[in-house]
């Protein structure tokens, strides 16, 4: 039986880490049956329904930029997603799970209830940028700064970490997810073909880049014409999906220097020292630790694993009670909020 536990529930999918490995990673999609309002498929399954469903499904993503928007979904998703990591034992480990950096007191009890709701016991929350620096064994005596940017899908959390606290933070609601917003977009404008997100999202994956490719690759994609409705094959470059995201991942690095432009001087003096920790599914994104490495010119360190930095890291904060004492460190778990 799993010991500690790290649950990092995203915008785009739940990872859930234990004993030094993932047990388990799936889309947090819903496919919902819309008179009843119960779920009918979970995870890959209900992903590969969007857009597929007959009307009487609708298809809900319970976490929305980071927050969680649909409760009762995403706590019967939550349960499924434990159920099939550990199957149907109460959980007796103590859970870490994550949220974006600035959030209110409410959202971080409602996460811990949701957790619990899940099947959960010890259930504490940490802010993702916290988890990503114990992840990375931040010294948290002594004063230092370190940044961490997390490009997830729905967010791009910025956080400057000293001393076990969050010194500046911002979450970012442009993501990963705008990247694929945007092709769809320049596709239709273009090419007028209207193409899915899961389409997308592939395009995105296998030709996009932060900055101009020297050499010129190509795929073919499939879509439907707008005006006849019927299928139809186009051909795209990564030039053109570079022209499409390109103001997205603009945007991103912009809104990293402006959580710098906030930060105390000593801080950054750090900052410029060590280089930014940046992570992430969406960071992934080919050239994207150079471009940000060039905008702000400051070195760019990729963590290795990037999609799994904070949940791995969320598992390590919970294996260092040393590291947590004395320091001021946003841990509570809700019995702790109830007896305020
Ligand atoms: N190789 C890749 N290149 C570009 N993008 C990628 C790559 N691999 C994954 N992504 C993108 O990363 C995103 C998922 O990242 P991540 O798992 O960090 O998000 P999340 O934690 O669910 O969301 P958030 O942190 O925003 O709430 C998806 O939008 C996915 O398309
Ligand atoms: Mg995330």
């Amino acid at each position: 039986m799993a010991t500690d536990i790290g649950i990092d529930i995203g915008s785009s999918k739940t990872v859930i880490f234990s004993s030094s490995k993932v047990l388990l990673e799936l889309p947090n999609v819903v496919t919902v049956d819309s008179d009843t309002w119960t779920p009918v498929y979970f995870g890959e399954k209900a992903k590969q329904t969007k857009g597929r469903t007959p009307e009487s499904y609708v298809v809900v993503s319970p976490i929305e930029r980071g927050v969680i928007s649909d409760y009762d979904i995403a706590e019967t998703m939550l349960r499924n997603y434990m159920n099939e990591a550990f199957g149907s034992k109460i959980l007796r480990p103590r859970i870490m799970a994550t949220l974006p950096a600035g959030l209110t007191e409410l959202q971080h009890h409602s996460l811990a209830n949701v957790v619990e709701g899940a099947g959960g016991r010890n259930v504490f929350i940490i802010e993702s940028p916290l988890a990503v620096a114990f992840g990375l064994g931040v010294d948290f005596s002594i004063p230092r700064g370190t940044l961490i940017v997390d490009v997830g899908a729905g967010t791009t959390d910025i956080a400057v970490v000293s001393m076990g606290g969050i010194a500046v933070c911002e979450s970012f609601k442009t993501a990963s997810f705008d990247m694929d917003a945007q092709i769809i977009r320049y596709v239709r404008k273009e090419y007028n073909i209207e193409i899915g997100a899961l389409m997308a999202e592939s395009i995105k994956i296998k030709l996009g880049s932060a900055m101009e490719r020297s050499i010129e690759v190509a795929m073919v994609a499939k879509g439907q014409n707008v005006f006849t409705g019927l299928p139809e094959s186009f051909e795209i470059t990564a030039g053109e999906v570079y022209e499409a995201i390109k103001d997205t991942i603009n945007s991103i690095c912009d809104a990293v220097r402006v959580v710098l432009n906030k930060t105390d001087p000593d801080l950054v003096a750090d900052i410029s020292n060590d280089g930014v920790f940046l992570c992430g599914g969406g960071s992934q994104l080919a050239g994207f630790d150079k471009k940000l490495g060039e905008y702000l010119d400051i070195p760019v360190n990729l963590l290795p694993d990037p999609s799994h930095s904070v949940v791995k890291g969320a598992a390590a904060a919970l294996k260092n009670p040393d590291l947590l004492k004395n320091v001021d460190y946003r841990m509570r778990s809700i019995k702790e909020l109830e007896i305020e």
